[in-house]
């Protein structure tokens, strides 16, 4: 499956980082984020594991990289949900290292088990509906995620029912709802799932629904709703319709309108993110095996 990253983020090979970050001990490398690593960290006193987001040393001397870290622990904050990432605290170390103490989570990104195997529909609807809730969630606290992407979701090594449970991680993009547009050359995004506003750089809650109907577009078909150049990317978004999902996978004629009117141009037109977590969510139901749901 063809994908992009985050505009922001730089890709950098994994790093192994030591040390001490408070009562955590740094143990296992997990991934290379875009500014930094992320960590997985034992506390000293008590055991417990957490996951450390921990900027490199390169970028910690920049005010504004650092408070967007700050920034991103504030904005998870406003919003307690089983279906979002708990993010503690930001801190610094010793070193003055800025860094994130978070809930580890074990599992493995949507976007790693999309790879690996096609889910089944009911999978993909049961997945999406948990990260619908979560956002509606997020977007009831005032918090836009900007970033809604299969590497951003996280697919837990545990289930609700016969689905298995996920959460939305990665606030490093997200915004109030309230933040004035971005400047035009600081587009903040996943270009391939990014709403026209969001290449205006004034992304509201209704990009985040237009990015989730480009994930179950990819999940369904198997390809991005637009593909090309960034600079095609961006008109086809603005002006393109894409090809109709069903005609690239069979799907019940209620999945294609979820995704056709998260993906309409005019955000206005755009279910909110709270009905289609609604519908999406109603559609499980009818995936969910009977003896399950009489249980
Ligand atoms: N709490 C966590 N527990 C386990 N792994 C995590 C956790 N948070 C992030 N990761 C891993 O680190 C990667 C990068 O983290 P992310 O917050 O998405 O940063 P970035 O903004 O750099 O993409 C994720 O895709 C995931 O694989
Ligand atoms: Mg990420």
């Amino acid at each position: 499956m063809a994908r992009s990253n985050t505009i922001v983020p730089l890709a950098r090979p994994a790093k192994r980082r030591q040390g001490r970050f408070g009562e955590y001990d740094v143990t296992v490398p997990l991934a290379r984020g875009g500014m930094g690593g992320v960590y997985l960290a034992t506390c000293t006193d008590t055991g417990e594991r957490v996951a450390l987001k921990v900027l490199d040393p390169q970028f910690a001397s920049s005010p504004e990289v650092v408070e967007r870290l700050f920034a991103e622990a504030d904005l998870a904050s406003r919003t307690i949900h089983p279906g979002l990432i708990e993010i503690r605290e930001a801190r610094r170390n010793d070193e003055g290292l800025p860094y994130l103490v978070m809930e580890y989570l074990e599992g493995e990104t949507l976007g790693a088990l999309a790879e690996r195997d096609t889910l089944e529909l009911g999978t993909i609807i049961a997945i999406t509906a948990q990260v619908a809730a979560a956002l509606a969630a997020l977007h009831a606290a005032g918090v836009v995620h900007c970033d809604v992407k299969h590497d951003n979701i996280y697919v837990l090594d545990q289930t609700i029912g016969c689905w298995p449970r996920v959460k939305v991680i990665d606030f490093g993009v997200s915004r109030l709802v309230d933040d004035p547009p971005l400047a035009d050359a600081t587009i903040a995004g996943t270009p391939w799932c990014m709403a026209p506003e969001q290449w205006k750089g004034a992304p509201t809650t209704a990009s985040d629904v237009y990015a989730l109907g480009c994930l179950l577009y990819e999940l369904t078909t198997g390809t991005q709703p637009f593909d090309g150049s960034l600079p095609e990317l961006m008109i086809a978004h603005m002006e393109k319709r894409p090809a109709r999902p069903s005609w690239l996978r069979a799907m019940p004629i209620e999945l294609e309108r979820i995704i056709l009117r998260a993906l309409a141009k005019d955000a206005a037109t755009r279910p909110s993110m709270h009905d289609l977590a609604t519908e999406l969510a109603e559609l499980v139901d009818a995936y969910t095996p009977a003896l399950r749901r009489a249980g």
